[in-house]
């Protein structure tokens, strides 16, 4: 295990068993940090190298991955700034770390949405992405194309803070992409669920080319 600050993150990395299971990357959401969705990454993908990583933004003291004019309202300027900071620091912790390859990012709420961001705007960052409780945000760049990436989206059912017509905004938008979109209802609201990790688990397992 190693808890440093690499490319100006926190970072929380746990070693997997598996060298050949794609890594995970755990984006946590508003207010919280890079140990958040260890044990989630634990869950869903037992043998894979998991590193957590804290967002860099600050309402107040509050963590963040991007800033927002209100609840729902993106800054997507800043949005794209720090996608593609994210997109850096992913490639950069590849190298470092000795990755297998890109890592398949699991991000919840403020972590999905700016893993969302960063699929607008980039293709071959990610191997694959579990976006919970996502909802849209930038619109996909003319002419990216993800060519069957795989993406699934674990969404509430009633969830105050990724109303439904964003959430289908943003699968919309990543199918149109050439994302290999999943939908599935894990949690009544915005809260994560013991749902989530199982569906992870079973969805990675269904991805040979991700391992688990
Ligand atoms: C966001 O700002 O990313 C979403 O509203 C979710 C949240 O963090 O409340």
């Amino acid at each position: 295990m190693t808890e440093t600050v690499f490319h100006g993150h926190h970072i929380h990395l746990v070693e997997g068993s598996d060298p050949d299971a794609a890594p995970i990357l755990l984006l946590h959401g508003t207010g919280g940090d890079e140990h958040d969705l260890i044990q989630f990454g634990q869950i869903a993908a037992p043998r894979a190298t998991l590193l957590g990583v804290r967002g860099t933004q600050l309402e107040g003291t509050t963590t963040r991955w991007f800033r927002r004019h209100g609840e729902g309202r993106f800054d997507l300027e800043d949005l794209e700034t720090q996608a593609a900071g994210l997109a850096a620091f992913i490639e950069a912790a590849g190298q470092h770390f000795g990755f297998s390859g890109p890592p398949v990012a699991m991000g919840y709420s403020n972590g999905a949405n700016i893993t969302a961001g960063l699929l607008m705007r980039r293709a071959g960052v990610l191997r694959g992405a579990v976006l919970m409780r996502a909802m849209s945000g930038l619109a996909p760049l003319a002419g990216l194309v993800h060519g069957g990436l795989p993406v699934l989206m674990l969404n509430g059912r009633s969830d105050p803070f990724a109303p439904q017509d964003r959430q289908q905004e943003l699968a919309r938008q990543l199918a149109g992409a050439g994302a290999a979109v999943e939908q599935r209802v894990t949690s009544p609201g915005h809260p994560l669920t013991m749902a989530d990790p199982a569906a992870a688990r079973e969805w990675l397992r269904r991805w040979p080319s991700a391992g688990s």
